[in-house]
């Protein structure tokens, strides 16, 4: 090794913190207050209140179905190739990660891009100088989600190839690692357990994972209400401590969970306006478009119609409803009661999707104060 790198060794900031910190107490560097941003949202990522986060994903980059390299759409590229120097002005250590894919990603693209060695190169070779050229400090892969025992290996496979790439730059480059996260299904397993998600690679590869812990229940399943992120659900498979126990049980360290939690609801129509519980008849959403609002737009319905709010403590679950509109969100109780669970739970620490659907910084003031110091 050449003076000059020992030298950089030696006095990086991060061996220090690595020296200086007390052996018992988690560093704060590790812990993830994190939020999601994305253009579509209409929110101007300039708003965003970011002293109230340690890392911000922006989203999402996309993947070109012949080249399978990493793409932004050219009329986001002005905003996100400046995302990190924007959101850096009100908090000059927040860190920021380029995120790939998302609900609305091609699957089949994903899915052809992890299946030969040389398509993932060409993608991992692409998102490593894309995130440098365009300052972000890591990448995040939202993959939703490799849904078969092949697709899982190759998931596997470019996540450890991922990994290695990334530490290489690093050497190369003198800079510190890109964070390297993705967003995964709640349960370690996709909905089967026969096929898994390969735990130990992703433990190995990723600093950490952002668990999708929202979107158990939505109009989609138009016949009944319910808690669209139930923590827990008596007898029901669908809710966060369940998708936290299976990546624990498989093994996977809780230190690099990052706990999901929505900014948003989904909507429902009762079939009777005087049983409003959560489970109750109904059929179809009650809000335009997909269904879902915002929390500041869920707000603004409750203020409107004189609408009625109610936190359920067993699933911890707020809905609101007037009249035949029922939405099933997360409100103060939800977030705070989530965060002091992941923070109970030995967690890494949690995220938001997305920031732009917070009312004046409220949920995310919550959650930051509930994770404490
Ligand atoms: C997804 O991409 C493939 C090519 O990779 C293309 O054939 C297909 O039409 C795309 N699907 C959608 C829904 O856009
Ligand atoms: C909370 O929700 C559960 C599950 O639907 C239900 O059994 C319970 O009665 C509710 N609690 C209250 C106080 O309404
Ligand atoms: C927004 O939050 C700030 C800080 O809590 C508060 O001072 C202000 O009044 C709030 N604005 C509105 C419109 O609620």
């Amino acid at each position: 090794m050449a003076p000059s790198k020992l030298l950089t060794l030696f006095l990086s900031p991060a061996l220090l913190v690595l020296l200086l910190r007390p052996a018992a107490s988690q560093s704060p560097a590790a812990v993830v207050r994190g939020g999601y941003w994305f253009p579509e949202s209409g929110f101007a990522s300039s708003a965003i209140n970011s002293k109230l986060f340690t890392h911000l994903f922006c989203a999402f980059a996309g993947v070109d179905p012949q080249t399978f390299r990493l793409t932004v759409p050219d009329a986001n590229q002005p905003q996100f190739s400046t995302f990190t120097q924007t959101v850096q002005r009100q908090n000059p250590s927040v860190k920021t990660l380029l995120s790939i894919g998302g609900g609305n990603a091609n699957l089949t693209t994903l899915a052809a891009m992890a299946s030969q060695p040389g398509r993932r190169k060409a993608f991992i070779g692409s998102s490593i100088s894309l995130a440098r050229s365009y300052n972000f400090h890591g990448l995040d892969l939202d993959w939703e989600y490799p849904s078969d025992t092949t697709q899982m290996a190759n998931f596997g496979a470019l996540l450890a190839e991922w990994r290695a790439a990334v530490a290489e730059e690093a050497g190369s480059s003198g800079k510190p690692p890109l964070f390297l996260s993705a967003a995964v299904l709640y349960l370690s397993y996709y909905y089967s357990p026969s096929v898994p998600y390969p735990v130990q690679t992703i433990s190995n590869s990723l600093d950490w994972i952002n668990l999708m812990a929202y979107d158990f229940y939505g109009p989609w399943l138009p016949t009944m209400t319910a808690p669209p992120a139930a923590l827990y659900n008596p007898g029901r498979r669908e809710s966060g401590d369940n998708g936290v126990n299976s990546w624990i049980e498989s093994q996977f360290p809780a230190e690099k969970i990052i706990l999901g939690m929505p900014f948003f609801g989904w909507s429902w129509r009762l079939v009777d306006p005087e049983n409003h519980e959560l489970y109750s008849p109904a059929n179809g959403k009650a809000l335009a478009g997909d269904g879902s609002a915002g929390y500041d737009l869920i707000n603004a319905f409750v203020a409107q119609n004189r609408g009625t709010k109610v936190f359920n403590s067993t699933v911890v679950s707020d809905y609101c409803y007037s009249g035949t509109t029922w939405i099933g969100y997360d409100d103060v109780q939800s977030v705070s009661t989530k965060v002091a669970y992941a923070k109970n739970r030995g967690l890494g620490g949690y995220f938001a999707w997305h920031v732009g659907a917070d009312d004046n910084w409220t949920l995310s003031t919550t959650a930051s104060q509930a994770w404490g110091a």
